[in-house]
């Protein structure tokens, strides 16, 4: 109010502040976005006066071992204060000391009951299998105190792969591949009649045909040919071998996306894909009242490549991260460890890991 009534030199040396706060603001954001866009030269490690958080493989996951030398966590994936050992004499000066569960499960592996456990060291169960595939954990009961699998509500969640959003700069609409000459493939190397997958593929090439690749059908793919082989697809049958919350592999992440044919999906429940993927990146069967209707659908879509080529839209602005590496899966439990509760231990593993 008081506004109105100042006099007009007052007025005039208001305007020109005004006009300076501006000039700063601009030339600030510029500086910001210099230095943004600059950042990866720029990154140095960040000063913290938290000491490093020291994680210790007990074993290599398949008894297949990577190099730990220099510091890995911040070399390869720009993690910093996370320590990566695999020497078990510095178990004493673990935080987090880890165990892939085949080996244990399997008993080529034991937990190092023998030795006095630090106070405050967290033990943590690592798997990447669905629940049917990892054994009977009924002995591992309060032992652990965090879980690394793909599951969401995992302490340390590794999926197989993610999505990312795009900077800027890389939002090129990229090629959507319409050269196609067979509707739909899959590719399968144990093949039991038995699991719903095998069903599900019965019901479905009774109405459209299915390529199937893979050593069942004495088709084998060499990996280097395979998504190649995919592109050629308008669909990637990427059906999961087991039912469970969140299990979504490489299937998804890499054959169908990266070969660039939409994703026809079963395993998770629908839920689980849309909480991770964007929207029109995929067909779960479950979006439809029978596999006949599926079918269907597939063939129409085929037909129209103005709605099948919208099944591509996300890409201009998401990509795909795959995980493939244990040491980046492990250098995410530093990312995370000042957030992990305090005190935890999963006093029933077994139905922790089997609620699906
Ligand atoms: C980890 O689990 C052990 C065994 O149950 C327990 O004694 C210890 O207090 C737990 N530690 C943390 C940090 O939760």
């Amino acid at each position: 109010m008081g506004c109105h009534n100042t006099k007009k030199s007052v007025l005039s040396s208001m305007k020109r502040c005004l006009v300076i706060c501006l000039l700063c603001v601009l030339s600030l954001c510029l500086l910001n976005g210099w230095q943004t866009r600059f950042q990866p030269l720029r990154a140095t490690k960040p000063l913290s006066s938290s000491r490093d958080v020291t994680i210790l493989l007990w074993y290599w996951p398949f008894g297949r071992s990577f190099s730990l030398k220099g510091d890995v966590c911040w070399d390869l994936y720009r993690i910093p204060h996370c320590r990566l050992l695999d020497q078990r004499s510095l178990f004493p000066s673990a935080d987090v000391v880890v165990f892939h569960n085949r080996e244990l499960v399997q008993g080529m592996q034991k937990l190092p009951f023998d030795l006095p456990r630090p106070q405050g060291q967290r033990w943590a169960w690592m798997s990447l299998e669905a629940p049917v595939y990892n054994g009977n954990l009924g002995k591992y009961a309060n032992i652990f105190n965090m879980t690394i699998t793909y599951r969401r509500d995992a302490d340390i969640t590794i999926p197989y792969g993610e999505i990312q959003a795009k900077a800027s700069e890389e939002h090129l609409v990229e090629d959507i591949p319409l050269n196609k000459n067979l509707l739909a493939c899959w590719v399968v190397s144990n093949y039991r009649s038995q699991h719903k997958r095998s069903q599900v593929y019965k019901e479905l090439s009774a109405v459209v045909p299915v390529e199937v690749y893979g050593r069942w059908t004495k088709k084998p793919l060499p990996s280097r040919a395979l998504l190649s082989t995919i592109s050629g697809c308008y669909f990637y049958l990427a059906f999961e071998n087991s039912l469970g919350k969140d299990y979504i592999t490489e299937k998804l992440w890499r054959n169908a996306f990266q070969g660039g044919a939409v994703p026809v999906v079963m395993g998770a429940p629908l839920g689980d894909y849309k909480a991770v993927l964007p929207p029109n990146s995929f067909i779960h069967i479950d979006e439809f009242a029978s596999i006949k209707d599926l079918g269907e659908y597939l063939q129409q879509l085929a037909e129209d490549k103005k709605r099948y080529s919208e099944y591509f839209t996300w890409k201009q602005q998401w990509k795909v991260k795959l995980y493939t590496d244990w040491r980046e899966r492990l250098c995410k439990i530093c990312s995370q460890y000042n957030s992990l509760p305090q005190q935890k231990v999963y006093s029933d593993l077994e139905a922790w890991v089997n609620n699906t």
